[in-house]
């Protein structure tokens, strides 16, 4: 880090620190197992982040081993590891992987949480194969559910009945990640939630939106409360609106069995670009412990309006990628072509929704929410556009060619902040918007992965990056209206109707955003 020290306020999270664990990972021998999960442990490890003690068991159906397993996370970690580029410390794994084991077990089947049980209640060592004897076994236990959701209230009952769920009068604690998706709209992720509480307090469940574990959407709150320039003009007294995104180059690749069902509004719309909204617009809260935060996101969701049919179609844009070329040069196939997705879907893989925070601080600015796969480009940012200058002087004489002053808060790629201004372009009698630019990668060489920091906040019992319950449905009960009014309009009406616009893989996000987007909106957007 090469942060001049006598500027470095280190935080004190002592009252949350990673602790020793039994670490279940049950879909150990899935795709985000592999590529996100492990790797991230390993890279903590490397990092001599993770707790002393902590063992870390898979959990699925395949016929491994300890050691077949061990070997399969090995080339995984060579490439998924942030530390891939270097070559992979044979002492280190060795310490690394030794706290490895596979568990082989069908989680559907009551019987097989035996040795589950064993372990977190019994404390039987001999549930572990080749747990060297030295070892210790942590109290505390955490499962994460790296499986089909609809596994997730099942697993949970199974642990329960087992006697592994929350228990007050265990010695250690018992936490359950879990995945996204967190239900497919209110009533389901309500009924998630209940089946949940049966087996777990709600203080012991970790819903992951892994953006929350970036670290350029961390900064949003230390960009806002640490600083005292920024407060006073965060609010409809100056700020003219609000334009989140997040395109995407890819299209859904080999994900339609899952993605047909939801399509973007569920996918992202729902949990990634609404906590990024909420971080955005919401109160200072009372404190940074976890639950002051998410209650001040809470009221944010709150204060958005109950919009008619007619008001969220006018709000909201769908559409859907037909043939084109990728950014990349590739060709993309129809959308309704793609593998498991219905030839006559009118699911969307581009969504937008231009609402309003109806509180003191935002009533009334335009917050537009919007994201889309098979793009031109790929990036995620925040903007926060200021209102224009009295029109006098210099608004006086150039019009709209005068940009308005913005804020960017980009998440990735280039990590930053960029800070729009007017000058006078030197030598010439003319104006024009420049910008001062922080980059996160200028000013820090240790990048932590999404994955890395929500797991060790799970360790730590720190909450804050994680969805609460109401968080999720509230978040759902907009979306559940942008849906039924989707449901009820013609897929060939005009955009503005509620129609689906299809539009060719590849196509720049300005180009989609001036076909199907109000001229009011258009303006200063990239
Ligand atoms: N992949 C990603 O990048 C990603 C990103 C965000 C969220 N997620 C979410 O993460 C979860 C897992 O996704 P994934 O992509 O890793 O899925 P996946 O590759 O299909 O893996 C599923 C895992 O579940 C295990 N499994 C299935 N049925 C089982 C059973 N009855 N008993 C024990 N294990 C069982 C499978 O192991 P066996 O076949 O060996 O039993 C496999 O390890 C999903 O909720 C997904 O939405 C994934």
């Amino acid at each position: 880090m090469n942060i001049d020290d006598s500027t470095y306020c280190r935080l004190d999270t002592s009252r949350f620190s990673p602790e020793p664990a039994l670490f279940f990972v049950f879909g150990a021998s899935g795709d985000l197992a592999s590529r996100k999960i492990f790797p991230a442990l390993y890279d903590l490890y490397l990092e001599h982040q993770l707790p002393q003690d902590l063992l870390m068991i898979g959990v699925a159906r395949r016929e491994y081993g300890t050691k077949q397993f061990r070997e399969l996370l090995h080339d995984a970690c060579v490439a998924h590891s942030r530390h891939r580029s270097e070559a992979l410390h044979d002492e280190a794994w060795s310490d690394f992987s030794g706290r490895i084991f596979y568990l082989r077990n069908d989680v559907e089947d009551a019987d097989s949480y035996g040795a589950i049980r064993k372990l977190v209640v019994e404390r039987d060592r001999g549930a572990l194969a080749g747990l060297s004897p030295d070892a210790r076994l942590p109290e505390n236990t955490l499962y994460y559910l790296a499986v089909t959701p609809e596994l997730f209230p099942l697993i949970a009952e199974h642990l329960g009945r087992s006697g592994c769920g929350s228990d007050a009068s265990a010695k250690g604690w018992r936490r359950l990640v879990v995945e996204k998706p967190y239900g497919k709209d209110q009533q389901s992720a309500a009924r998630l939630t209940e089946s949940l509480h049966r087996w777990f307090e709600e203080r012991d469940i970790y819903r992951i939106d892994h953006y929350l574990g970036k670290e350029a959407v961390q900064n949003l709150l230390h960009f806002r409360f640490a600083n005292t320039i920024f407060e006073p003009v965060w609010n409809r007294n100056y700020i003219d609106r609000i334009e989140i995104t997040v395109a995407e180059q890819d299209g859904i690749g080999t994900r339609g069995g899952y993605y047909d069902g939801f399509g973007a509004a569920r996918d992202m719309l729902q949990n990634h670009l609404t906590q990024l909204l909420c971080l955005t617009v919401m109160e200072p809260p009372a404190s940074l412990s976890p639950e002051h935060i998410r209650d001040e996101k809470v009221k944010v969701l709150r204060a958005i309006p109950e919009y008619s049919d007619a008001q969220i179609l006018a709000r909201a844009r769908r559409g859907q990628y037909v043939s084109g070329v990728s950014a990349g040069g590739n060709t993309v196939p129809d959308y309704r072509a793609e593998q498991k997705v219905r030839p006559d879907s009118t699911t969307e893989t581009y969504a937008s929704l231009t609402l309003s925070v109806e509180n003191w601080r935002f009533s009334g600015v335009p917050i537009t929410l919007r994201t889309g796969k098979a793009l031109a480009e790929k990036y995620s940012e925040i903007v926060l556009y200021f209102k224009r200058p009295p029109t006098a002087l210099f608004a006086a004489l150039c019009g709209d060619l005068l940009a308005p002053n913005s804020l960017t808060v980009r998440i990735q790629p280039d990590e930053g902040i960029w800070l729009s201004f007017n000058a006078k372009v030197p030598g010439e009698p003319a104006i024009r918007s420049n910008s001062l630019r922080f980059s996160y990668r200028e000013v820090a060489d240790y990048f932590p992965e999404a994955y890395e920091r929500l797991i060790l906040d799970a360790l730590s019992g720190d909450s804050t990056l994680f969805i609460r319950a109401d968080e999720s449905e509230l978040a759902w009960r907009l979306i559940d209206r942008l849906e039924a009014a989707w449901a009820g309009a013609r897929p060939d009406a005009s955009p503005r109707e509620g129609g689906l616009f299809r539009y060719p893989a590849g196509t720049a996000l300005k180009v989609l955003r001036e076909q199907i987007e109000e001229p009011s909106r258009l303006e200063g957007g990239g």
